[in-house]
């Protein structure tokens, strides 16, 4: 594996082979032991042209727990703002010896476009573009659901909400099928679906009751107000009435059903701070794996 830029058409053998991977470094970001030397010597650049809490951290803590050097650079001091093209940042950056870009850009893209120009030896990996893809969350999502569920193959698993913006929804779409979840639901008003969502291998729903039904993993999404453009949406209210996860709605899936969110959250709007903080909620362990997916990830992509 070159570079990591989407979940689409990536091989079982190679998703199995990550999450065994992260599974190898849970142990190690669990346990005291800090530091593993398999990125000794690497410069790994972290490159967030959008924000971002728990990507852009849990990569640096991953590449330093992998004894690499990291370098944040901040986007809004650098050059950028002179009018400095991302290409020539990039071939800038190659210049300091980068080993590995963490790219993640409000263009869909951008990541693929910076893995076709860098040097062969080096490595990219798609933090987030656009509406595109975010691989590693992706990949975390399976860790987690492995975690709580030991097997794919008897599962159904629903994603709720804005899945027409969502670039951790299609990622996450491609990897549950991949790895042989036999229903994937997606619940949200026809506003936010993209259409011919069906051609992704899941079923349609536009109501939580029917939905929810028998389902053992619910991933719940934000509005991503800021990749809407003209869409008419109802108010955050409306929303929360008719597909916020409550815990009466929750009493509709399975009494084991866990509840998984990307974050950043929106309380009150797609979720309830009662199911959020609740007992079914496996919202924080996700970001704890991070670290071990993205040390399997960067570890892998390095050649280990
Ligand atoms: N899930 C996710 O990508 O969160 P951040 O935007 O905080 O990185």
């Amino acid at each position: 594996l070159q570079h990591l830029l989407t979940t689409e058409g990536l091989p079982i053998s190679i998703l199995r082979h990550i999450l065994d991977t992260a599974e190898s470094f849970a142990g190690v970001t669990e346990r005291e032991v800090k530091k593993i030397p398999l990125l000794r010597g690497k410069s790994v650049f972290n490159l967030f042209f959008e924000p971002s809490t728990r990507t852009r951290t849990t990569f640096e803590i991953a590449a330093k727990r992998l004894s690499a050097d990291v370098i944040n650079l901040n986007i809004a001091v650098s050059a950028q703002s002179k009018g400095e093209t991302l290409l020539d940042t990039v071939n800038n950056l190659s210049a300091m010896h980068a080993d590995m870009f963490v790219v993640r850009h409000a263009q869909s893209g951008a990541a693929h476009m910076i893995a076709s120009h860098v040097r062969p030896d080096i490595h990219v990996i798609n933090a987030g573009d656009g509406r595109h893809a975010h691989p590693t969350q992706a990949l975390l999502d399976m860790f987690t659901i492995r975690r709580y569920k030991q097997d794919f193959h008897n599962l159904r698993v629903a994603i709720v909400g804005d899945i027409l913006h969502s670039r951790v929804a299609r990622s996450q779409i491609h990897a549950l099928t991949t790895l042989g979840v036999p229903e994937v639901r997606v619940i949200a008003p026809k506003t936010i679906l993209p259409s011919k969502v069906e051609r992704l291998g899941v079923h349609v729903y536009h109501d939580m009751a029917q939905g929810l039904k028998d389902i053992d993993v619910l991933i719940m999404l934000r509005l991503q107000n800021e990749r809407m453009v003209g869409a008419s949406l109802p108010s955050s209210e409306e929303y929360f009435k008719y597909y916020g996860l409550t815990q009466e709605k929750l009493a509709m899936a399975k009494p084991d059903a866990i509840v998984m969110h990307p974050g950043p959250m929106n309380r009150g709007v797609e979720i309830d701070s009662a199911v959020a903080d609740g007992k079914q909620s496996v919202i924080l362990p996700q970001v704890t794996f991070g670290i071990a997916v993205r040390m399997a990830v960067m570890s892998i992509l390095a050649g280990n």
